[in-house]
């Protein structure tokens, strides 16, 4: 479940210790700068997306058009939060492609001399530098982990996956090539016939070492790329196999060649539910009980403190509600954008550096859909989207230096159980935004909807001050359209942002700097002191600058956060900001 608070003796550890007051209300006393044990500064790449290789042109466009959508709708993002949110090109059809220099146009091909081994063979797909130009629509420097193709093993596979590393080093010019997956889960390739006979974590840490070298001495070195550029291993899931990260530890895989470490991260995927995979059923309901999510990932955060051990960070590269491609009625409504933020600031609390939410073109998992599909005759953004709208502006009301840390929220009688969560966000290591969420499933077809009362102590410090308050809301869980954040629409078919109510949600401390914050059943608030989230510029941070250690000396300036986008709203905004 959560880190243990207790273990600290700080006074804030002591503070943050929550007291049952009623049914329908918990009481939470905090600290006023940060334990010790809440996240790293977040990189405002943090909550990110992952994109199915054979699907990015759906993303992007092709040859005929612009994907104006998928563009700004990570632009918007970018500017919540300071940086292009980071994207994982990767997933199992990575490991079918292979690279021809002559391919320029933004489409992939079929090989139809395909050779390879495999259920879907590993070279039955052909990229040249088209896909990259492709991928360069997206915002400058949006930082991009590229899946090799590790499942190719014929005779030149060490060329096939030198011309494909190659091919990201040169072709990838607006966007920012930050790390090498190479493989994508290959704890799964004795059932997808990459790989039969002995296959294991062992034999897989000796191949990927091997494609690392080359990928080493023959592209990154020539190109000024450090060669710890690697992201294993990409497993789908470890328990009870031999590709857990101390076996690979112990097989070698930090050891490099040549006096070259070639790891950079680690990087594991998971889901919180698979269609085909999960054996119990699954409801909205069941989502949106963010127990669990802890019973889920329960595995994976012995795996996140194995990995920091090592001196290496985490990341989730492939994620999502429901695998693989969504399920109707539950990953594409409200209550999957409440998952998706709670997801995002657990992640955060267990010292997870980045997620990425898995996208292809026809998922209903996907926060967004890049083309017109599923009985709809224009592309849309999914409710998931505005849950990447509020931690984008979260991370960036921090300027680079946003820390999370849960609270302890179990406590809370039989009737919320599993449906409170809450969050303190800091900046600059002092006390700025309190994220709460109430879970429990409201339908839209409920007229007075119950509430949940969070009853805040925000220390004396904040005492007399001005709380604004956020909501991501909706009608009710089961809706898949309607839903706000920030007061916040997005459209589907420009990706902008447009004010659709903005009313200003004010409260104000007492003199001894308590609040009490209703938030309705399946709604989410964040209560940010002294100004409203969004309406501060945002300031990119020193790239230099990732953990908390090392104090937020050189902020570099950033360009203003826009959020408003049209003269009315412009005024409005100017109004609300003039009236506080
Ligand atoms: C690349 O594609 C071109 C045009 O389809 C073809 O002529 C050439 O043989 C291919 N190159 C390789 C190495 O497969
Ligand atoms: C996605 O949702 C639509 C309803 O919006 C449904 O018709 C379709 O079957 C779903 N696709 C999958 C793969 O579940
Ligand atoms: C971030 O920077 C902006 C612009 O300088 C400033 O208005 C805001 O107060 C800063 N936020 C924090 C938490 O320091
Ligand atoms: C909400 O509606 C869904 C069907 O859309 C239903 O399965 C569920 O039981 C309802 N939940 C509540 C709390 O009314
Ligand atoms: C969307 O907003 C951006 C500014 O954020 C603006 O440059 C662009 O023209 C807008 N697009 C449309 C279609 O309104």
């Amino acid at each position: 479940m959560f880190r243990p608070i207790s273990t600290s003796t700080s006074i804030a550890a002591i503070l943050a210790l929550p007291v049952a007051l009623a049914q329908n209300s918990l009481s939470i006393a905090l600290g006023t700068t940060a334990p010790s044990g809440a996240s790293n500064y977040l990189d405002p790449s943090f909550a990110g997306f992952g994109i199915e290789p054979s699907n990015l042109f759906s993303f992007t466009g092709g040859d005929d058009y612009v994907n104006h959508l998928s563009v700004q709708l990570l632009q918007n993002l970018a500017e919540y939060s300071g940086a292009p949110p980071h994207i994982r090109l990767g997933g199992n059809t990575q490991d079918y492609m292979v690279w021809n220099e002559s391919k320029t146009e933004m489409r992939w091909a079929p090989n139809k001399n395909s050779q390879a081994q495999g259920a879907i063979a590993a070279d039955s797909m052909i990229i040249g530098p088209g896909y990259f130009s492709a991928l360069d629509r997206f915002p400058k420097d949006t930082p991009v982990t590229f899946g090799l193709n590790m499942a190719y093993m014929d005779a030149d596979w060490a060329d096939h996956i030198v011309a494909l590393a190659q091919g990201a080093v040169s072709g990838i010019k607006n966007t920012k090539l930050y790390s090498f997956e190479v493989g994508n889960e290959p704890d799964l390739w004795l059932q997808n016939g990459f790989r039969t006979g002995a296959w294991s974590g062992n034999t897989y840490t000796s191949q990927f070492l091997d494609r690392c070298e080359q990928v080493c001495t023959r592209v990154l070195t020539p190109a000024g790329l450090p060669c710890a550029f690697f992201e294993p291993p990409a497993t789908a899931s470890t328990i009870g196999t031999t590709f857990e990260i101390s076996q690979l530890v112990s097989d070698g895989i930090l050891e490099g060649r040549n006096g070259d470490n070639y790891v950079t991260v680690w990087n594991q995927h998971d889901y919180f539910y698979f269609i085909g995979v999960t054996r119990t059923p699954l409801t909205l309901d069941d989502l949106m009980d963010m127990d669990q999510t802890n019973t889920q990932f329960a595995y994976w955060e012995k795996q996140v403190g194995i990995a920091l051990k090592t001196g290496l960070p985490y990341v989730l590269r492939e994620m999502s509600s429901v695998g693989p491609i969504g399920m109707p009625g539950v990953s594409d409504v409200f209550g999957a954008s409440l998952w998706t933020l709670n997801f995002f600031l657990y992640a955060a609390s267990i010292g997870i550096s980045s997620v990425q939410m898995h996208m292809t073109d026809n998922s209903n998992a996907s926060a967004w859909q890049p083309i017109p599909m599923y009985g709809h005759d224009t592309t849309f953004v999914r409710p998931q989207y505005y849950a990447h709208a509020a931690v984008a502006q979260i991370i960036g009301n921090g300027n680079g230096t946003t820390q999370i840390s849960a609270l302890k929220t179990s406590n809370v009688g039989a009737a919320y159980d599993g449906r409170i969560r809450a969050y303190t966000a800091y900046a600059n290591n002092n006390l700025q935004a309190v994220v709460l969420i109430n879970s429990k499933e409201a339908n839209s077809s409920v007229g007075t909807k119950d509430s949940f009362t969070f009853s805040l102590s925000l220390g004396s410090s904040n005492a007399n001050k001005h709380v604004y308050l956020s909501y991501l809301t909706a009608d009710g869980a089961e809706v898949a359209t309607g839903v706000t954040w920030n007061g916040m629409s997005y459209d589907d078919i420009t990706g902008n942002s447009t004010i659709v109510d903005a009313s200003e949600y004010k409260f104000t401390t007492d003199s001894s700097g308590k609040v009490s914050i209703p938030v309705r059943d399946s709604q989410a608030v964040v209560a940010n002191i002294g100004s409203k989230l969004g309406v501060n510029a945002v300031l990119k941070p020193d790239p230099t600058q990732s953990k908390k250690s090392s104090a937020a000396s050189s902020i570099i300036s950033g360009s203003r956060n826009a959020v408003y986008t049209t003269a009315v709203t412009i005024f409005l905004a100017l109004a609300m900001v003039m009236s506080a």
